[in-house]
């Protein structure tokens, strides 16, 4: 397949490292802890690539119903072509096969590409958590909880 998603793997380790730290240059996760994610149960992810080359990926934390989104981007380069939204929504939809009921994340209340992306799916905000981001310069930002039902209306 030499395009669109597929599931990540062990052997994505190296390509994820580089992707996230193109897009958290300030928090950049290293392979091993990829590695010791995607070894613990119910972590899955869905890498999205064309021309076999990576272009981004979502990593998500499912327990019993619920689950979480660990961490998402996209190659500066590809963004507003739609990748992330179809990367949330297959992510969603495998949720949803396996029975979970809720999907949450947490945003930064100054991140306002990934909020518009989130409201265009219809996250709704639950919680917010004060002061949650340091940065490196400038004051601390808080952290925004979004949840969506998964369940059928
Ligand atoms: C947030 C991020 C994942 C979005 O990826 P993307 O592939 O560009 O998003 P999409 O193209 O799927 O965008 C879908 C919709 O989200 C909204 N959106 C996305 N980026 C936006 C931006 N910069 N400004 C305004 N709206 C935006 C729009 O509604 C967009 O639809 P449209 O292009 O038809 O207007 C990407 O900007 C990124 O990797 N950022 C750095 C890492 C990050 O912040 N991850 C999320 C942490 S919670």
């Amino acid at each position: 397949m030499s395009g669109g998603l597929r599931p990540l793997t062990a052997f994505d380790l190296p390509i994820l490292e580089h992707l996230h730290a193109d897009s958290f240059p300030e928090d950049p996760w290293s392979a091993g802890s990829f590695g010791k994610l995607l070894a613990l149960p119910g972590v899955h992810g869905l890498l999205t690539q064309a021309s076999q080359r990576p272009l981004g990926f979502l990593l998500w934390r499912r327990a019993a119903d619920e689950a979480e989104v660990l961490t998402l981007c996209v190659q500066p380069a590809a963004r507003r072509r739609g990748l992330a939204a179809s990367l949330l929504r297959a992510g969603m939809a495998s949720l949803k096969r396996c029975g979970t009921q809720r999907l949450f994340l947490e945003v930064a209340e100054d991140n306002l590409a990934a909020r518009e992306l989130y409201k265009s799916l219809r996250f709704c905000e639950v919680g917010r958590r004060s002061g949650y981001y340091r940065r490196s310069r400038g004051p601390k930002i808080d952290a925004l909880l979004l949840e969506i039902s998964l369940k059928d209306d």
